[in-house]
């Protein structure tokens, strides 16, 4: 008898022609109780598997971080580093984000692992959280145009993506007591959007539960947000996970398993075997409550090839294409914040030395744990330094003397220290490091032409030094390759084209969640009392002008708007609306400019923002090159959730539609109506 054929006697689940429903009951039906237990938690002391059931030939699956990489914390390698996800959101290119989702799932199968812990796609509530640097936004249609294609990638290969952290981590401190408070519609049209997009359009195969609670429960825990919402009503059909140590102190097994936890990691606590059984015995849950969870992890056992005959692809790592879409990241997501009279891009034929200086021109991010559980060791890293160096050459000195050079590279920002970009633990205020900010005041004093290159995932104040200095970019963490794509940047051989996917508020008391301790950080509860009010939505409203706004980023071309269409300028609820627009290119570069639709409702009976997003598209154009652009809506990006009807409401009456290229240069206004069909 061929191997296969032993195989397939023995164990008839390892059939891929079987449908994967009937494999998960072909397995669960050769299950003893005590093995379902056991597969619902991690095992003991491997941090990143599940447990084998080697009779049964279940083999482990296995798990790895994260959103910038394969960590070396969970794969023991060094792999390639992506910039972080801020960067990645920066470039407003959702066909790059889905090249990087099939990249990072080569490298998870190239480790031996089954299970990407990523994407973060939690909302940025305030700039101060210590993770900022791991999510893309502080609006959910960013956040989910990202994330989407970023899921259908990774799961392309097979590799399922977890998304995290479900729901409200949105704050380091107290992260793991804290209880966030919230109403129901901004918990559905801020908080909880993008996950609800991201399951209904890229059906991840995980779902990873956050440490907090949400309105007194604990997420790993919380049936409402679990069972209720994110499995029968928006379709789930992956497993819960929770996020690492989350259930630690938890009592009751019943509850977890009646939420539809599913897996316990890294290691049995609150579903360690005695306590499932004690549970079990005294009718806390029964059997179907147990096959509910059990099933889901099967299932997803089945997608990821662990019962497949034939093995699935091996994968790759730090290959030339893997490097290419860290270095197109890194190039696209790079920010021009300010160019005063076109000191960027610099000028080969006029400058002979230039000085870099600097805490961040030669340093490497790429350290175990550093900054948490997003980090990547790489196997190498080019530092701003070195990239700007190469590109020198020989026809330009590098000096590390502002007052002897023509032109000055100050290359700063945080790094992955404690209380800077880091996990467990928020920025105390959003300044740069004082040490840092007497070190650039003292080199502008000895160089004016100094330019500000700032590598970083989260908003910076600069009112001590904003005035002072002619040019400012935002490189984020840039990746690997990051200190090529800067010196492109620099020396214009890439137009810069992100946008910023957060506010960069003028001062932190400026930003909705630092109104009082209650709002931030909260003690035993944190209340969220501004609602839907968060990033620019709350500039808006209150009229307070940001250093740079949500959506900004200068080029150094010019782009032209004009010639805007309406298809319709009465809207109804089965119709769809097409925006046209002409966009020229007309300065003297080639570029890419990314134009963005906002919506606003101009008299709502509920409090709304004044503009949201509803649709963005990027665009590359020669000098003098014009494209005509094309949206299309429909009547939901209108609507609002009601919590009181538990119901998303589109009201009739007007609207204003905005585009733009931030969400406060906007050069095309119109109004229309909306009119349902039913009224
Ligand atoms: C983080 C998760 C991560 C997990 C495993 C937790 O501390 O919150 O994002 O995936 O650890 O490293």
């Amino acid at each position: 008898m061929s191997e296969k054929k032993e195989l397939l006697e023995k164990y008839p689940y390892y059939d891929e022609s079987l449908s994967v429903d009937l494999r998960v009951m072909l397995i669960l039906n050769r299950l003893t109780l005590k093995e379902k237990f056991k597969l619902l938690s991690g095992k003991n002391f491997s941090w990143w598997t599940t447990k084998p059931i080697r009779h049964l030939n279940i083999k482990r699956m296995g798990m790895t971080d994260g959103p910038h990489g394969i960590s070396f914390h969970s794969s023991f390698k060094k792999n390639t580093k992506f910039p972080c996800a801020k960067c990645l959101s920066a470039t407003w290119n959702p066909t790059l984000a889905r090249e990087y989702g099939v990249a990072l799932a080569e490298e998870v199968r190239a480790v031996g692992r089954h299970i990407l812990l990523a994407p973060g796609i939690n909302i940025d509530r305030t700039p101060v959280n210590g993770r900022t640097f791991e999510y893309y936004s502080e609006d959910p249609y960013l956040t989910k145009e990202i994330a989407i294609p970023l899921v259908k990638g990774v799961q392309s290969k097979r590799v399922g993506a977890c998304i995290k952290h479900y729901a409200l981590n949105n704050q380091e401190t107290n992260r793991r007591s804290v209880s966030v408070e919230i109403g129901e519609r901004s918990l559905r049209e801020l908080y909880l959007q993008a996950f609800e997009e991201v399951v209904k359009k890229a059906d991840p195969w995980v779902v990873m539960g956050s440490y907090n609670k949400i309105n007194g429960v604990h997420a790993c825990e919380n049936k409402e947000l679990l069972r209720d919402i994110l499995m029968d009503e928006w379709g789930f059909n992956g497993f819960i996970v929770t996020d690492w140590w989350a259930t630690r102190k938890f009592k009751n097994p019943e509850k977890a398993i009646k939420a539809g936890l599913s897996l316990e990691m890294p290691q049995p606590s609150v579903y360690k075997i005695h306590r499932l059984r004690k549970a079990f015995r005294k009718k806390k849950f029964n059997l179907k409550d147990l096959d509910f969870v059990v099933e889901r992890l099967l299932k997803v056992m089945i997608q990821v090839g662990l019962f497949d005959f034939e093995k699935v692809p091996e994968g790759k790592r730090n290959t030339d294409e893997h490097k290419k879409i860290a270095r197109q990241i890194a190039e696209e997501g790079i920010i021009l914040l300010k160019n005063q009279k076109n000191i960027l891009p610099l000028n080969r034929e006029k400058i002979k030395t230039i000085a870099i200086v600097g805490p961040n021109a030669q340093k490497k991010f790429g350290k175990i744990h550093y900054g948490g559980s997003a980090a990547v060791v790489a196997p190498y890293e080019i530092t701003a330094y070195e990239g700007i160096k190469a590109k020198c050459g020989k026809t330009i000195k590098v000096t590390d003397n502002p007052a002897k050079a023509d032109i000055c590279l100050f290359i700063g920002g945080l790094n992955h220290s404690r209380g800077q970009d880091c996990e467990n633990f928020d920025r105390p205020d959003l300044k740069l490091p004082d040490e840092q900010i007497t070190q650039l005041l003292a080199t502008i004093e000895q160089n004016k032409k100094t330019i500000v290159i700032l590598i970083n995932g989260s908003p910076i104040t600069m009112s001590d030094w904003h005035s002072k200095v002619p040019a400012i970019i935002e490189a984020w963490y840039p990746g690997q390759e990051g200190g090529y794509a800067i010196a492109d940047v620099l020396f214009g051989d890439v137009n810069p084209s992100g946008k910023l996917p957060i506010t960069f508020p003028k001062k932190l008391s400026d930003s909705p969640a630092h109104k009082s301790e209650r709002t931030y950080p909260g003690d035993e509860q944190v209340f969220y009392d501004e609602g839907i009010f968060v990033g620019y939505r709350h500039f808006d409203k209150e009229k307070i002008k940001p250093l740079y706004p949500f959506g900004f980023g200068l080029s150094y071309t010019q782009f032209a708007l004009s010639n805007a269409k309406l298809s319709t300028y009465d809207l109804t609820d089965d119709e769809l609306m097409k925006i046209t627009l002409d966009i020229e290119n007309v300065g003297k570069k080639a570029g890419s400019e990314v134009i963005q639709l906002y919506i606003g409702a101009n008299d709502s009976k509920v409090p709304k923002p004044i503009k949201e997003l509803i649709g963005f598209t990027k665009v590359t154009l020669e000098p003098g090159e014009k494209k005509q652009i094309e949206f299309t809506i429909n009547e939901e990006v209108l609507n609002y959730y009601d919590g009181n009807a538990d119901t998303w409401i589109t009201e009739d009456g007007k609207y204003t539609l905005y585009a733009g290229n931030s969400s406060r240069d906007i050069y095309f206004t119109q109004e229309f109506n909306y009119k349902s069909s039913d009224t």
